[in-house]
């Protein structure tokens, strides 16, 4: 195997999972690693301890006169549950079929290190970078970065950069370079209604007693009118009009089509919105998901319960203009409005994320499309991203510094699902990618 492979193996085989407590040491063993490899690239390294997993900070020699460009990444992965589904273990990388198959092979182990081996093989032929470098890997991404923004703040002086770059976003179709210039925002709540002291026979108290299975469902179905747009008072107030240049554009991106969705979602139906197209639904507008919702009898057969309470966990993806804890507030006022008699809500907040924008044609924009031409020797498409990298924007907010988003992951990556994978030939294209950028954005 060659020695990227290997490398990209090695990273993989941490379970760096960073949700799950028992794994904490295996997320501390991939951070190491990660210091190592870039030791010996003879970078100066940084491990900062946070509250829970390591940042990695490393450097170049920075020489005054250079941009500075930061490139982030995340080294934590999303759990790997349900482990039956995979095809093989999630930690053992292995290649079938041209891809890499393990947790964390797309995100973003597999984009991430490919920007350190593009790093490293400039190094190797040229003995130095266009660029004053800064790499920024966090292990606690798909947690929400809890303790990133402190790092920023404390360190703000140490991260100052012209901009940043980041692959951990899609990429629409195999071969067609894609620079996203947007994500959406985020926000989380759970909310439980509790009815009854404990669960209850149905026959000797059912008619007579609040369900909260069945009040829960009627708060959920509260939340969208039949047609699919969101019921909640006041929640378009700051969405930003989807521009006619957008659409026009976005029309011609391959790849999106309703079709598309179809096939890679195996869903027999799409439901959205009216009057968008499905990309249009996923890039520009915003969404209320619920993400898991129990209460009640789950085991074989039927249990007459009238259960004690019910549970909901929802999302709410958000885009420019909207601001998580205004859509917050506004949620929780809808669902206290709307909880059904009989029964006590309790709504907890998660965590939440803003919604990003920048424009794809700006200096910075025009030089990442220029690199992405070059790595994959096709025209790039500009998409906004569905999916939430809430750093992001406190990158602008903390460190006053746009980023470019250079996608490698493909539709069907199956992302925080069994059977991640990432095709060999995107990383290879990712360690070009890396090199063609750093030039682009090293010229005046
Ligand atoms: N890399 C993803 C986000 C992503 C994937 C954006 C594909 C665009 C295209 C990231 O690791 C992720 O999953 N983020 C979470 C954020 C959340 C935990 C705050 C998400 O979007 O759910
Ligand atoms: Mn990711």
């Amino acid at each position: 195997m060659n020695p990227a492979l290997e490398d990209l193996f090695s990273f993989l085989r941490f379970a760096s999972v960073s949700t799950d407590s028992n794994r904490a040491m295996d997320v501390r063993a991939c951070a190491d690693w990660l210091c190592a490899k870039l030791r010996a690239m003879k970078l100066d390294v940084e491990l900062h301890e946070t509250p829970r997993h390591p940042v990695v900070v490393a450097r170049n020699a920075h020489v005054a006169g250079r941009r500075t460009v930061m490139i982030y990444g995340h080294y934590d992965v999303q759990p790997v549950d349900p482990l039956d589904l995979w095809h093989s273990d999630p930690f053992q990388p292995e290649i079938r079929d041209g891809r890499i198959w393990a947790r964390g092979a797309t995100d973003n182990k597999g984009q991430m290190l490919a920007h350190v081996l593009g790093v490293e093989e400039i190094l190797r032929t040229q003995g130095e970078l266009p660029v004053n470098l800064i790499f920024l890997f966090e292990g606690e991404e798909e947690i929400g970065s809890p303790n990133l923004a402190a790092f920023l703040t404390e360190n703000r002086d140490a991260l100052r950069c012209d901009v940043i770059a980041i692959s951990d976003t899609g990429m629409v179709a195999p071969g067609v370079p894609t620079l996203g210039y947007g994500l959406r925002g985020i926000t989380c709540c759970e909310a439980i209604l509790r009815g009854p002291k404990g669960d209850l026979h149905s026959g000797l108290f059912g008619g007579a007693v609040a369900n909260p299975a069945a009040a829960i469902a009627r708060l959920v179905a509260s939340l969208h009118h039949a047609d699919g747009r969101i019921a909640i008072d006041g929640f378009y107030d700051d969405v930003r009009t989807l521009e006619n240049w957008e659409r026009e554009m976005w029309s011609r991106v391959p790849g999106v089509a309703d079709s598309d969705f179809l096939k890679v979602t195996g869903s027999p139906g799409l439901f959205g919105e009216p009057a968008y197209t499905s990309a249009e639904r996923v890039w520009a507008r915003p969404t209320a998901e619920v993400n898991g919702i129990g209460g009640g009898y789950q085991g074989e057969g039927s249990k007459t319960v009238l259960p004690a309470a019910a549970f909901v966990k929802l999302s709410f993806r958000l885009v420019p203009d909207q601001d998580p804890a205004n859509i917050m507030h506004k949620v929780k006022q809808h669902l206290e409005s709307h909880c059904p008699p009989g029964v006590n809500i309790e709504i907890t907040h998660g965590h939440d994320g803003k919604p990003y924008i920048t424009d794809p044609h700006s200096r910075f924009g025009k030089a990442a499309q220029a690199a992405l031409r070059a790595a994959f020797n096709a025209e790039p498409v500009l998409i906004r991203e569905g999916g939430s990298i809430p750093i992001v924007q406190t990158f602008r907010d903390i460190l006053g510094v746009d980023t470019l988003l250079l996608g490698l992951a493909l539709p069907d990556a199956q992302i925080h699902a069994p059977n991640e994978n990432f095709p060999v030939e995107n990383f290879e294209a990712g360690i070009r990618l890396n090199q063609a950028l750093l030039k682009e954005l090293g010229k005046d």
